[in-house]
């Protein structure tokens, strides 16, 4: 094999691995809040139909072409990393936060942003590092510029922070969260599209009400998927257990004389 083959499968399998690493320890942050399975996932999926979008209509060419549209895709599952150092009594809370709780809970942008930007340097061949942690530095930001944690406004938000915003409003407001249940997507889109040119920029809701349609059927696809989950595990609860060995006693009965875990 030439060398240079070797080089760029070595570097598709690098990027690969970190992909797949950065997703899981996104999963996994995810994990503690119960209400928000599958929120890192689907949201990838909005910034790339918007950022799709965006490209076949020419909007922001000088930003936004395929390559900074994969970095993007690859980068949205991260944008909430900081909330690792949100504690389970405000992440967790089913009422509203206090004023003092809501100004940790704004934190993780600014720490989600310092963790990937220290990732970034130790793998600085991972461009992707760079815009996660701008998405994460900048998805609470507002078009208007009254949003976290620097109160960015317009163009001074990143491109990709301004699509992540979207994305990331949108898959709160239609699933269900610990403080109100979900929403249906036609409420969801007069939601969204009333914050034209305050919380959204306008050329991203043009591109949102072009495609709004197939944020749906991805809703609908993991909604299907849940459901399929959740009833293969309550059949699995329901079934009688499978026995193990000549005795007919199960693993865990058999461990130690007494029946005690071993
Ligand atoms: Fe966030």
């Amino acid at each position: 094999m030439a060398i240079s083959t070797y080089q760029s499968q070595l570097s598709d399998s690098v990027a690969l691995m970190s992909n797949i690493l950065g997703v899981a320890v996104a999963e996994l942050i995810e994990c503690r809040d119960e209400n928000t399975g599958g929120h890192v996932i689907r949201t990838s999926r909005y910034v790339e139909l918007l950022a799709r979008d965006l490209v076949a209509n020419g909007r922001y060419e000088f930003e936004l072409n395929e390559e900074s549209l994969e970095m993007m895709v690859r980068a949205a599952p991260l944008h909430d990393i900081g909330k690792i150092s949100i504690s389970d009594k405000i992440l967790l809370k089913p009422g509203r936060l206090t004023d003092e709780e809501f100004g940790i809970m704004k934190g993780h942008a600014a720490l989600g942003a310092s963790i990937l930007k220290h990732m970034h340097a130790r793998t600085p061949t991972q461009d992707y590092l760079k815009f996660a942690s701008m998405i994460a530095a900048s998805h609470h930001e507002r078009f208007d510029g009254k949003g976290y944690p620097y109160g960015l406004q317009k163009e001074q938000i990143p491109l990709c922070g301004r699509i992540m915003a979207v994305a990331d409003v949108y898959d709160a407001l239609v699933e269900d969260r610990i403080y109100r249940p979900a929403m249906p997507h036609d409420q969801a889109c007069s939601i969204i599209l009333e914050g034209e040119g305050t919380q959204f920029d306008p050329g991203i809701l043009d591109s949102f009400s072009r495609c709004h349609h197939e944020f749906a059927v991805i809703v609908k696809s993991h909604k299907e998927a849940k459901d399929r989950a959740a009833a293969e595990a309550a059949r699995l609860c329901a079934a009688p257990r499978e026995t193990h060995g000549g005795n007919g006693a199960s693993s865990q009965e058999s461990r130690g004389g007494n029946g005690a875990a071993g």
